[in-house]
């Protein structure tokens, strides 16, 4: 049995948004979505099970995790465990090389990566639905992290509380780009999970944002499929903003935007309207990322650049799926 194991997982950003889950203990979601795996970000994770360790060990970008951190990577590494039969701790080493917890995505390449290495150093021989279903329960997003290019995850289960992501479209399907604009390195105030188990509890549009994200996501999907980049922009904007109103409708309201934000989306408005075909998604952090050709990025990244409150832009472009990296023995 290997025990030692490190993974690299690329974020994805959704273009039709998760946002509310069916059953909480379960981590199921309420609606469909559909991301694309980026590359020019990622995270890679170590994992070693030591029977000397008397509890985990983890780390998080060279410092000691924050109990609640700490907590979710053991939750992760006790359904590795008694999976594989054994009770031994392990040490985990997790590097972002892009802003941590504030919006970018770093939960979902972070659990993809963790559940991969974590996976591979027990000794199980799972495949890429099983580990993606096991990256779901500790976040949804990180579900779709597992796959490279166009990725969709259901809503609701697929067996007994089993649920995985799904490959829809390889990452050379289309060349087009998401051009992110950092408003901010710092750490967000709500956490997506808190942030839409809040509007579940309190925003009178809870109800109409899950009955309408079903349409979203197929009009979405299609768009992506026939390679329709306007309807694909189009689409993926009206999901991320009605997310938004849902969560600003709840009480008190979770409000994730900047003013930086704004001037972000105007920004993306004017480009669409001197001609160049620019869409905004937002998630639960203030950064816009911009949907566009392969082609228009540099531009596009320039424009952004410009926006007073952007420190800077990142242009991702379609990535691969979660690997496992061989260890120099
Ligand atoms: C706005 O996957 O972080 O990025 O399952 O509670 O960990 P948990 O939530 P998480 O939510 C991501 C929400 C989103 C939209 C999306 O990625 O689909």
């Amino acid at each position: 049995m290997t025990h030692v194991a490190r993974a690299i997982a690329h974020p994805n950003i959704a273009l039709a948004k998760y946002w509310g889950k069916l059953d909480v203990a379960t981590n199921l979601p309420a609606v469909p979505s559909l991301s694309l795996t980026l590359d020019g970000m990622s995270t890679t994770t170590a994992v070693a099970f030591d029977p000397a360790l008397a509890a985990d060990a983890v780390e998080l970008n060279g410092a000691p995790a924050s109990r609640a951190d700490a907590a979710r990577v053991s939750a992760l590494l006790d359904r590795v465990r008694a999976a594989a039969g054994t009770g031994v701790r392990a040490r985990v080493a997790s590097e972002n090389d892009f802003p941590t917890a504030s919006g970018l995505a770093s939960s979902a390449s972070g659990f993809a990566a963790l559940a991969l290495a974590a996976t591979r150093a027990a000794g199980l021989a799972w495949d890429a639905a099983r580990v993606s279903d096991l990256a779901r329960r500790s976040s949804a997003s990180a579900a779709r992290s597992i796959f490279g290019g166009w990725v969709v995850l259901p809503a609701g289960r697929q067996g007994e509380d089993f649920l995985a992501a799904e490959p829809l479209a390889p990452a050379d399907h289309w060349d087009v780009a998401l051009v992110v604009a950092v408003a901010t390195e710092g750490p967000k105030e709500t956490g997506s999970t808190g942030g839409m188990q809040h509007a579940a509890r309190t925003s009178p549009y809870y109800a109409a944002w899950v009955e309408a994200a079903p349409a979203m996501f197929t009009r979405v999907r299609a768009a992506l499929l026939a390679r329709d980049l306007e309807a694909l922009g189009t689409a993926a904007e009206h999901s991320a903003l009605a997310m938004h109103a849902c969560s600003l409708a709840a009480d008190p309201a979770t409000l994730y935007f900047q003013p930086v934000t704004l001037a972000a989306l105007a920004r993306v408005r004017e480009l669409r309207r001197a001609g160049v075909g620019a869409w905004a998604t937002i998630d639960a952090g203030p950064h816009v990322k911009v949907l566009c050709a392969g082609g228009d990025a540099a531009r596009v990244a320039e424009a952004m650049c410009e926006v007073p409150g952007v420190l800077r832009t990142i242009e991702g472009r379609p990535g691969g799926a979660a690997v496992v990296e061989d260890l120099a023995p």
